[in-house]
């Protein structure tokens, strides 16, 4: 069973595309923003790519993606082969654990920017103990050393006030990594975060994806509401690191 993927995933994410519409456009926007000129591009997590825009990978000349999730390449294929077609960009999909893979991944795709597409929050579903699972993340952003690379990862994500319909969801905020020894209440308490968490209308205590220390310090990182459910709501973040 695929802690962060599979059929169940895909039937969530089918029937809530309206109610995610916003945190999309948002996501997109940031995509358009990001500083990449490479002309290839390694997508993983990419599942069927149900929160990325075609238009954004359209710029591409070839586009590669990986999924543990033997469903995500053939949906990722319908649901953008016909875009990725008319703009001439190559499209390769691969069933196989790039996390685990990850260096042999990287040295495949040389010249390709990498992006993590929710992915990274998802680790610690991934392996028995959060140190593993963190021990994991650090790994992978040490990899990436030299290299193009963003990602759009879970923060945290919890309960929120139950609202009958999409309510409004806070304006992207941005911020700039702060330095990793910098601890999580610290972080939490600056008015900007208090802020955004604020709008978000959370019940009780979050859980913590991980994630607070992917980025190098000084990264500018978008913060992104993402109503998951009418009473579930994710804190996505994404970053650009500049090879
Ligand atoms: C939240 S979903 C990603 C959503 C996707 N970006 C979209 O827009 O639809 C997380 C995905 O990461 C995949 N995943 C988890 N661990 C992985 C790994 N080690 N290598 C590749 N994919 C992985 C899961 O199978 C799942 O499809």
């Amino acid at each position: 069973m695929n802690p962060s993927g599979g059929w169940v995933w895909h039937w969530h994410a089918w029937r809530h595309q309206h109610a995610w519409q916003e945190s999309v456009l948002q996501l997109g926007q940031w995509l358009e923003e990001t500083p990449t000129s490479s002309k290839e591009l390694l997508l993983i997590g990419a599942s069927a790519g149900w929160m990325m825009p075609s238009a954004w990978l359209q710029r591409f000349e070839k586009v590669t993606t990986f999924d543990i999730d033997i469903f995500a390449a053939p949906l990722f294929r319908r649901r953008h082969g016909p875009a990725l077609q008319a703009s001439g960009t190559q499209l390769r999909c691969h069933t196989s654990d790039a996390l685990t893979h990850l260096q042999t991944v990287l040295r495949a795709h040389r010249r390709a920017a990498v992006l993590f597409d929710n992915v990274l929050g998802q680790v610690r579903f991934h392996h028995p103990t959060v140190d593993e699972a963190s021990q994991r993340i650090e790994t992978i952003t040490k990899a990436l050393r030299g290299r193009s690379w963003g990602s759009i990862h879970d923060a945290y994500s919890g309960k929120v006030v139950p609202s009958p319909r999409p309510r409004p969801l806070p304006s992207r905020l941005k911020t700039l990594q702060t330095p990793h020894h910098v601890s999580d209440s610290a972080r939490m308490a600056s008015p900007d975060f208090a802020e955004f968490g604020k709008q978000l209308q959370p019940q009780g205590e979050w859980l913590d994806h991980l994630t607070a220390n992917v980025f190098p310090e000084g990264t500018p990182v978008h913060h992104i509401a993402w109503p998951y459910s009418r009473a579930y709501c994710h804190w996505l973040q994404a970053g650009w690191v500049a090879a």
